[in-house]
């Protein structure tokens, strides 16, 4: 029923998307229309961006690489971290010189700052110039939003209800040609206390499978390279299908599909990994030995406060685990400092722990209060200054662990995907199987293939090499 639904509403789109077409050959300032998307915040997002340029080619729009080129602007924004908002607000209101000049550009918000009532408010009320403000959950309405702005001049301010199933058929217009993202569940069901994300991404909602392998098989086919299935908890995919399936079982399913190619996943929430998906990993063709496995703290009464469902030794006993069925295995995380209410010794387990683990990167995050989560509401006597300290020694300790980490790396062979040349080295760029960054010498005509390359030598969190063949 849901699905019939969901063809009619495309269908309804495709009849907008031709008049909007239409009317942007005219309005545009240059021979072709072209549109400015600028995409903040995590691979879901990129993955959404990548579906809403899908619909702008459809609209006979092409991509500016500035917004002062642009007919039409979009900032798909995020809501993880007020800084995130902040550079946000700013960049919207600089838009406002663009229009001053080009009063014909349509400029539009999305994303998961625009889930919130309170940051629609002040669109609406402090940036007259933004056309478009519209939520998460109704991205494929785009070609009707653009519509009645052109139409009727009217702002539009849309926010829809999440459906039972997931979208399928959105075009998609992939950023790169060797590496792309699949969605495999959207939203977040875990309300770690301090985390937006359930509130503006809505319940956890998985595609079915058979469609996932299809995207997968077609990505392959088409000659790409790496494959990342993407969730806010991949590991608990599943919930809700009528078919049984699991995220291990899925995994296992693309593995199948032949071809050179790897898969990655995240997010992995500790509370979920199984011993199945790990099991899984040691025996696939296609998964590396590398989980991105976000821990937060390494103290057990803080996970407590944050709600993330395990303790520090239900942690290490899964990363042992993972040791014990791949040695080779490799691990990066998430973490954040500053929890309300975390002391100073509080935080030197999140230390230790690092240490233990000893993680190939970390991505280090200052607590940032989100309003309506409830750890904003938590006393937080710590100041900023002091947190700021305490991140400082946190890097420090990640430094040393990583470094040591890479240098165990240096005379190795590793396989590389390559994926770009960094213009200041003028070196070739990729990342080895556990997702370490490499460089080394190379020909162009080796962007977005597979080699071998022998490490020589490691510089703190990366690596230079030499081509093996
Ligand atoms: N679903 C993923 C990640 C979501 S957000 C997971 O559970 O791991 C990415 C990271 O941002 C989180 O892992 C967390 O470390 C950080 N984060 C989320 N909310 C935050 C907040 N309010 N302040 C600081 N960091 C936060
Ligand atoms: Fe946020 Fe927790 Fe969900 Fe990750 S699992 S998105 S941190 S609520
Ligand atoms: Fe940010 Fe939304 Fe992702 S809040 S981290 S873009 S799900």
């Amino acid at each position: 029923m849901e699905n019939l639904l969901a063809r009619e509403e495309l269908s309804r789109q495709k009849l907008y998307m031709a008049d909007v077409a239409e009317m942007m050959k005219v309005r545009a300032r240059g021979p072709v229309p072209m549109a400015y998307v600028r995409t903040y915040g995590c691979q879901q997002n990129v993955a959404d961006g990548e579906k809403i340029k899908g619909l702008l080619s459809e609209m006979g729009f092409s991509f500016a690489e500035s917004p002062e080129d642009a007919d039409f602007i979009l900032f798909n924004t995020c809501a993880v971290r007020e800084h995130a908002e902040d550079r946000v607000f700013g960049n919207v209101g600089a838009l406002k010189n663009i229009k001053r000049r080009h009063p014909a550009t349509i400029i539009a918000v999305c994303g998961c700052m625009t889930e919130q009532e309170h940051v629609v408010e002040r669109f609406k009320k402090s940036y007259p110039f933004v056309n478009i403000v519209f939520g998460t959950h109704v991205i494929h309405r785009l070609p009707e939003m653009l519509y009645t702005t052109i139409t009727d001049s009217k702002r539009v301010f849309l926010r829809g209800h999440e459906g039972e199933e997931v979208l399928e058929g959105i075009p998609t217009r992939r950023d790169g040609k060797s590496r792309a993202w699949v969605t495999v569940m959207l939203g977040c069901d875990n309300f770690c206390s301090y985390c937006i994300v359930p509130y503006v991404r809505g319940r956890e909602k998985s595609r079915r499978p058979d469609e996932i392998v299809k995207e997968c098989r077609e990505l392959v086919e088409a000659g790409y390279k790496e494959i990342t299935l993407l969730g806010q908890n991949v590991n608990s995919y599943g919930k809700g299908l009528e078919e049984k399936v699991n995220f291990a079982e899925l995994l296992r399913r693309i593995d199948q599909i032949p071809g050179d190619y790897r898969i990655r996943f995240m997010t992995s929430h500790p509370k979920d990994a199984s011993k199945e998906l790990f099991d899984v990993m040691a025996q696939s063709q296609h998964i590396p030995h590398y989980i991105h496995l976000p821990f937060q703290s390494g103290n057990d009464r803080v996970l407590k406060e944050m709600n993330r469902h395990y303790d520090r030794e239900q942690y290490l006993s899964l990363i042992r685990y993972a040791r014990s069925v791949m040695p080779d295995v490799s691990f990066t995380s998430d973490v954040i400092v500053g929890f309300p209410g975390e002391t100073y010794e509080e935080f030197q387990d999140t230390l230790s722990l690092i240490r233990e683990v000893e993680f190939t990167s970390l991505f280090t995050f200052i607590y940032s209060p989100r309003q309506g989560t409830k750890a904003a509401k938590m006393p937080d006597p710590i100041s900023h200054e002091e947190k700021t300290r305490w991140f400082a020694e946190l890097l420090k300790v990640q430094e040393e662990v990583a470094a040591a980490r890479c240098q165990k790396m240096v005379g190795t062979t590793e396989r590389v995907l390559v994926e770009e040349r960094n213009e200041k080295s003028g070196l070739l760029s990729g990342r080895t199987n556990s997702s370490v960054i490499i460089e080394f010498p190379g020909e162009d005509d080796l962007i977005g293939e597979y080699v071998t390359v022998k490490v020589t030598s490691a510089r703190s969190w990366m690596l230079f090499g030499e081509l093996a063949q």
